[in-house]
């Protein structure tokens, strides 16, 4: 039987010939398609390929494509990423690094899956901070429809939410899908909800494998790169600039890398000269990532960077610290409308979103959720997730009567801290 894939409505998959270059031997029934492979043309896994009959083959897969069982939407993808991540991820209701996630907990040196660096208590600090803060209801008040469009980088975004950088399928995602289809579910799907993703790198796959896959994304995308010597990192920005990408970031908390060990792939602390020469050399606006102070803050205002990304890698690195929600104020009280504040941090809804940037960020970025929609269901899963995403943010600026993103600020929160 011949199927298509019903996202790009291109490929074409015969079981009878298998297709050799994706790995699928001749007769390979489509039940028997690995949950991991995907499609060479778009990215989608196999549950978009619907069967089609060869007197329709020639016609728009519109006109013939069979509806899915059951909406495919994000429950599903969920329910998907549940199986694909056995043993790494529980995909619970609540990502939210508490003692008893399968993800957590000491891992004695092994690989920490999707969970945080030692006990997980950075994690966990990220998802109690936020929770710190509750949103205050105000619904009298003439009503207009909520303005969420925001210009970065010379871009218009949707929303003011961004895909964070992600990176290491092998390590930390149960070796689900290639790592390349990952970044490509990231960046087109944030694309195409109207935002940008971000791309990390990992030491298992070329170092420019995220900045060679935004290059064939047209350049819509930020490749962020791990601080390695500053060398390298001039010789990926270059190629950064030659793809004419959004803009470059380097996550400075990847000094603290568990992976980047070998005497090739090395990882290191920046000076402010490392960070003035990086932001020097490309005419691509640069972010730094991975502040947790408004001492480093400061340094990044001074460096000439084009943004501040607040961020503790999702508790990945350095255990026992603070939560973002606890040390964004204070940065944004040193830095904001200087330079735009990035933050990330547990942040999982929309009226997440609504909070971080009431704390003083101007866009948000999702790391975990993201990760497992991209490895369940590609680019339009990612998006998806994003739009749930808006959906909630607008509906929690109505309730907070905000009607631009410049209304939501620290009036809007009730908070216990
Ligand atoms: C599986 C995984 C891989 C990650 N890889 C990278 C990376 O390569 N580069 C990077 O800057 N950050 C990386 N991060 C950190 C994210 O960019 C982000 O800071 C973090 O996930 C935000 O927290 P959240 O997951 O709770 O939303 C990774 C996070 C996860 C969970």
């Amino acid at each position: 039987m011949k199927f298509i894939c019903t996202y790009c409505s291109e490929y074409v998959y015969d079981e009878e010939k298998g297709d050799p270059a994706t790995g699928l031997g001749p007769g390979t029934l489509l039940a028997q398609i690995p949950d991991r492979w995907r499609c060479p043309v778009c990215g989608m896994p196999r549950t978009y390929l619907r069967q089609i009959r060869d007197e329709v083959f020639s016609l728009k897969w519109s006109a013939y494509a069979e509806s899915p069982e059951g909406p495919m939407d994000v429950t599903y993808y969920r329910n998907i990423a549940r199986k694909m991540l056995t043993g790494f991820c529980g995909v619970y209701p609540v990502c939210d690094g508490q003692p008893g996630r399968i993800c957590t907990g000491q891992k004695f040196g092994q690989p920490i899956g999707l969970g945080g660096a030692g006990q997980g208590k950075t994690f966990e600090a990220n998802y109690n901070a936020l929770q710190q803060h509750r949103l205050k209801m105000r619904v009298i008040k003439a009503h207009h429809e909520p303005e969420m469009s925001v210009s970065i980088f010379g871009k218009m975004l949707t929303a003011p939410v961004m895909g964070a950088s992600l990176s290491g399928v092998k390590a930390s995602l149960n070796d689900a899908i290639p790592e390349d289809a990952f970044y490509r579910g990231l960046l087109k799907g944030a694309e195409s909800f109207g935002s940008v993703g971000m791309v990390g790198n990992t030491p298992t796959s070329p170092e420019d494998l995220g900045v060679t896959i935004v290059g064939e994304n047209g350049g819509w995308g930020i490749p962020v790169f791990k601080p390695q010597s500053q060398e390298r990192l001039i010789r990926l920005f270059r190629q950064a600039e030659e793809r004419d990408v959004v803009a470059i970031g380097v996550d400075l908390e990847g000094a603290g890398s568990t992976f980047w060990v070998t005497p090739e792939k090395r990882v290191y602390r920046k000076s402010e000269k490392d960070l003035s020469e990086l932001v020097d050399c490309t005419s691509k606006p640069v972010i730094f990532k991975g502040i947790m102070s408004v001492e480093d803050a400061a340094r990044v205002v001074d460096s000439g960077a084009a943004a501040c990304y607040v961020s503790n890698h999702g508790g990945r690195v350095l255990d026992c610290g603070q939560g973002v929600a606890e040390v964004l104020p204070a940065v944004a009280h040193e830095i904001s409308g200087k330079i735009p504040i990035l933050a990330d941090g547990a942040v999982r809804t929309g009226f997440d979103v609504l909070k971080i940037l009431a704390l003083g960020a101007d866009i948000a970025l999702i790391g975990r959720p993201l990760a497992r929609m991209s490895i369940a269901g590609g680019a339009e899963a990612v998006r998806m997730y994003l739009s749930y995403v808006q959906d909630d943010l607008r509906r929690g600026m109505i309730l907070t009567g905000c009607d631009t993103l410049d209304e939501i600020t620290r009036d809007i929160l009730v908070s216990s801290s």
